[in-house]
């Protein structure tokens, strides 16, 4: 009896409530609000960060820390009285879940959890094209596209959505076009968070002269050789497993053309 007396009171149960979120711009500066009932006095706070419960600013006995992790350095202040912590100059890596437990002078707890999400104001991409020749009323055309802002993920988005592509989720992107088949918009879009965006579009043809990428610069075609060698053996493969099921199939003939249309793409590698 005395030993489960003993327990329940150990077995303080403190709730943990979800304040919900806070964004910021990379580079800004956050305040994150520990949530406090006003009339409270604080005693302790304890910020902690991932699910071992790292110490990252603290308040115990009259002491405050703020430098106990070094992705932080000097970027956190504690406010002793609200038990709000700011976090200056915002990068990347601050993006999480943090967790404040407050304790009062008469001894009453909470346990509060904030998700901080860091902006960006991405730059737009750029798409570089390089296509085969036409043959048979198909062309192979393949685009890369670059961001200037690191860490961010692509997507393309291709209207007429039916044309033929490889994986959309990649830089780079490989289509079928048809010749017949009007011009074609494809859009690159990068994120680094899901939320914020930058996208670019190029609208392209099998018959044009000349592909004409969205900025003022000349093309430049960068389908170098580790770029288009991994593609020429997936396609020599590829078309020869086909040939052998099919002869003469109209993406065979897009096939063979793409590898007749490789030196041109190399004879212009800068
Ligand atoms: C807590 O977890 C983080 C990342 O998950 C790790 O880098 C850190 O070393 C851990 N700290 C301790 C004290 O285990
Ligand atoms: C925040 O960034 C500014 C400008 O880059 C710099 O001058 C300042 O020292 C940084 N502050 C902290 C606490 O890192
Ligand atoms: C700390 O928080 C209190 C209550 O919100 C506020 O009145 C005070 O100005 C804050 N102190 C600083 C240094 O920001
Ligand atoms: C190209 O157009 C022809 C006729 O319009 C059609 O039969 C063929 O499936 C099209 N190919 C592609 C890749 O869209
Ligand atoms: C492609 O984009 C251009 C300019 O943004 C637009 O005028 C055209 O209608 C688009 N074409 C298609 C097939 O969506």
């Amino acid at each position: 009896m005395k030993l489960l007396t003993l327990l329940l009171s150990t077995l303080q149960v403190v709730l943990v409530k979800s304040l919900g979120e806070v964004s910021g711009y990379l580079g800004d500066t956050i305040i994150l609000q520990s949530g406090v009932d006003p009339t409270w006095t604080l005693s302790k706070i304890e910020w902690s960060i991932w699910s071992n419960h790292t110490w990252i600013a603290t308040y115990h006995k009259g002491r405050t820390n703020t430098e106990r992790v070094h992705q932080f350095g000097q970027r956190l202040s504690l406010n002793i009285s609200s038990g709000d912590l700011t976090i200056q100059n915002l990068t990347k890596d601050d993006a999480m879940e943090y967790t404040v437990d407050l304790l009062n002078t008469d001894d009453e707890e909470k346990v509060n959890k904030i998700n901080l999400i860091v902006r960006e104001l991405l730059q737009k991409p750029t798409i570089q094209a390089a296509r085969s020749l036409s043959v048979n009323g198909e062309c192979l055309m393949v685009l890369k596209c670059s961001s200037p802002d690191s860490g961010v993920s692509y997507s393309w988005d291709v209207i007429p959505s039916s044309v033929y592509t490889l994986d959309r989720s990649s830089a780079r992107l490989s289509a079928i076009l048809n010749t017949t088949q009007n011009s074609v918009n494809f859009t690159c879009t990068t994120t680094t968070n899901n939320i914020d965006h930058a996208s670019s579009v190029v609208t392209l043809k099998c018959d044009d002269d000349e592909i004409q990428p969205p900025t003022q610069e000349p093309l430049k075609y960068q389908c170098r050789v580790k770029f288009a060698f991994p593609f020429l053996i997936g396609f020599l493969v590829g078309a020869s497993i086909v040939t052998m099921i099919y002869c003469f199939g109209d993406k065979i003939k897009a096939a063979f053309q793409f590898l007749k249309g490789m030196p041109f793409i190399l004879s212009h590698s800068s």
